[in-house]
């Protein structure tokens, strides 16, 4: 699913992202260009990255 419509970015490349290092919006933005042109995606692409830090975080605990 496209997130970012200007740069062409989905969900997938946002979670991609994430699993390459990023822990928040702006790293995540400053790593794939995310929001950079109208910012329209904004909301939900730090909903997206929320989300999946949270799972992240949870299979952490559960692991350790
Ligand atoms: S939709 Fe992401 S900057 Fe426009």
């Amino acid at each position: 699913m496209y997130v970012c419509l200007c740069r062409g970015i989905t969900d997938q490349d946002i979670k991609d992202a994430i699993a390459d290092g990023a822990e928040s919006y702006r790293e995540v933005r400053d790593m794939l260009d995310l929001g950079t042109c109208c910012g329209r995606c904004a909301p939900e692409a730090r909903a997206i990255i929320s989300d999946e830090v949270s799972q992240i975080a949870a299979r952490l605990a559960i692991a350790a």
